[in-house]
């Protein structure tokens, strides 16, 4: 039998610089969903039919915990602002749009950080922050997403047009209409471009505990990672940790496992964007497992900045199997062309069983930014998409399941 852990046992999530422990989980909840040898036999046939997977993966209620707006945005709303407000832009198609920020062969993250500011001026009124913010969180629906933290940095205008409040009132506008039309609950995380002066970031820090009650669960640090290494930003980020700020960074995607370790121990970080790489250093990875530093990974992503060489040999089953908690994201959706459910495919392609793509979905839940009696009422429902997927397994490969 294989079980998938619903609920981490004794939430051993700690904070490893400032031993804040998380809520622990409440009692009388579902602990284990165990899928049967033959479930698992009969997935590994669908895992080769693009159609049977795709239908079974939407069926998969999901957490999406790594998703940047600024590179989520439609090209259809790039256009139509573009249109409305006379900006002159070379593109006049969706496809045109579309293509001119997709990444190409040989492209790293420093070209990838160009091409995300191509249609800045979409962030620079008011009700377009908004708009972008329903848009990302509908397309996220779309994807079966129960559960969205949706990530951009309101300083990207430098303050020219909105000030980082109304950025950030605006996104938690958008948002809160979003998740009461569409069902997902949304929560927001501001970035800090790293190449910006830590002034800035302390103007974010503040930011963010001022709308930490409305919405604002948590800071992370974004872009060039390379010449910009976390420790440069270790005050502001134990700041917003000792009030109440959840903290995640990007690192080991264009650095290696020093990047990941110093944003652990001297930034405190909760979870890391990526961390891809710590596969390099078997010490960082022991830590990781250790202290259950859940890794936001990003397979497409990752592939498309040139992270990793290939997706033949992502990581992401090898971390599983040491007991870090990684959970599937899309980065930018609209920058790699890619859905979440794409990426649950990708993964479930390159080996995956099934309990091991569910327990990355639990996982996602499991380390969401949100106090544990938010997480409890949503399990009921992953539960149930977990069972309707042993059903669709049943139905495409197995005997019905006895109702
Ligand atoms: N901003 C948006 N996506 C990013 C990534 N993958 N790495 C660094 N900064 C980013
Ligand atoms: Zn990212």
């Amino acid at each position: 039998m294989n079980s998938v852990e619903l609920i981490p046992a004794g939430s051993q999530y700690r904070t490893p610089v400032f031993e804040r422990e998380l809520s622990p989980p409440l009692e009388a909840q579902e602990s284990y969903f165990v899928v049967t040898p033959e479930e698992e036999r009969a997935f590994q046939a669908i895992v080769h039919d693009d159609k049977k997977l795709k239908d079974l993966i939407s069926l998969l209620p999901k957490a999406e915990l790594h998703n940047h707006l600024e590179g989520a945005v439609r090209p259809s709303t790039v256009l139509e602002i573009a249109k409305r407000d006379g900006i002159p832009i070379p593109e006049s198609t969706v496809e045109e749009v579309a293509k001119a920020t997709s990444m190409q062969p040989g492209d790293d993250l420093l070209v990838f950080l160009q091409k995300i500011r191509t249609y800045a001026f979409v962030f620079d009124k008011k009700e377009d922050i908004s708009r972008v913010t329903y848009e990302t969180v509908e397309d996220a629906a779309r994807q079966n997403v129960k559960y969205l933290e949706l990530r951009f940095n309101p300083l990207k205008q430098k303050e020219k047009y909105v000030t980082v409040e109304e950025f950030i009132e605006s996104a938690l506008a958008g948002a809160r209409k979003a998740e009461e039309d569409l069902g997902v609950k949304t929560r927001l995380i501001v970035s800090i471009n790293r190449s910006y002066p830590v002034e800035a970031a302390w103007r974010v820090a503040r930011a963010a505990i001022k709308y930490e009650d409305e919405g604002v669960v948590g800071m992370d640090l974004a872009a060039d990672e390379i010449n910009y290494p976390p420790e440069l930003f270790a005050d502001v980020f134990k700041f917003a940790r000792e009030n109440g700020v959840h903290v995640t960074i990007h690192a080991g995607e264009a650095a290696g496992p020093e990047s990941v370790r110093k944003a652990i121990e001297l930034c405190g970080a909760e979870r890391i964007g990526h961390g891809v790489r710590s596969q390099e250093d078997p010490s960082l990875e022991a830590i990781l497992a250790e202290r259950k530093i859940p890794l936001e990974l990003c397979p497409t992503s990752n592939l498309q900045t040139g992270a990793v060489p290939s997706l033949g040999s992502y990581p992401l089953k090898h971390y599983l199997n040491l007991g870090i908690p990684v959970t599937l994201n899309t980065d930018d959706s609209q920058i790699f062309l890619t859905t979440l459910n794409d990426e649950y495919a990708k993964m479930a392609r390159s080996g995956l069983s099934l309990s091991e793509l569910l327990q990355v979905d639990a996982h996602g839940l499991n380390v969401a930014f949100l106090p544990e009696s938010e997480k409890r009422e949503l399990r009921p429902e992953f539960l149930q998409g977990f069972r309707n997927v042993l059903q669709a397994v049943h139905h495409y490969g197995l005997k019905p399941l006895n109702p």
